[in-house]
């Protein structure tokens, strides 16, 4: 078995048997192995646990068309989630219908797959990991949050790699002003011009 089926098989080990909470599938990280780039996001959502990959669904599509702006390909990247099973709230509405909808990942949960993102880490072997959200931030750094640190090259002493913080890509659709997307365009080409440091 290759290191990345090991990988494979452990979040299919952790998903199918956690009783905590309510899940809606897993899947695993895409993309090149070894690879100079690596993103990280939060936890698939619906579209991505059908189609098996991260960044798939909508805010997938807001990525692809920022990675395209920079001169980058998905072919180029690899992307992968600190938190590698879907999170899901039920509620059952007053005529007994089911409603089905994304939860953020609890710490607990984050810290199941720690060891799993770590391994695929040093699997990918990247030059930089770009952080998406305060999800990955907050597992890989030290930072508190992500409007202290977004559109900054840091280097992680733990893990001896440079990180490039950068707002989730939904936040786009949260925060419609022209003023926010206006940051989070610099923001990725700011990933550009890091990118021809490294
Ligand atoms: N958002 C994420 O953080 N990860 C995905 O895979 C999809 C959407």
């Amino acid at each position: 078995m290759s290191e990345l089926d090991i990988i494979k098989q452990k979040i299919k080990e952790i998903s199918e048997s956690y009783t905590e909470d309510n899940i809606g599938g897993w899947i695993t990280g895409d993309g090149p192995v070894p690879c100079d780039i690596l993103f990280v996001g939060e936890a698939p959502g619906k579209t991505e646990v059908e189609e098996g990959k991260p960044f798939v669904g909508v805010a997938g599509k807001n990525f692809k068309s920022y990675l395209e702006l920079i001169g980058l390909a998905r072919e180029d990247i690899r992307i992968t989630n600190t938190c590698y099973f879907r999170p899901i709230k039920i509620k059952e509405t007053t005529s007994g219908r089911k409603s089905i909808s994304n939860r953020p990942p609890k710490t607990s949960e984050i810290n199941l797959f720690k060891p799993i993102l770590e391994k695929e880490i040093s699997l990918v072997n990247p030059k930089i990991i770009i952080t998406l959200g305060n999800v990955p931030l907050k597992s890989l750094t030290d930072f508190k949050s992500i409007g202290e640190c977004h559109g900054t090259l840091v280097y992680n002493n733990n893990l001896k790699r440079y990180i490039f913080p950068m707002y989730h890509p939904s936040a786009l659709t949260y925060n419609r002003t022209e003023e926010f997307k206006k940051m989070y365009t610099e923001d990725w080409l700011k990933v550009k011009e890091a990118l021809a440091k490294i």
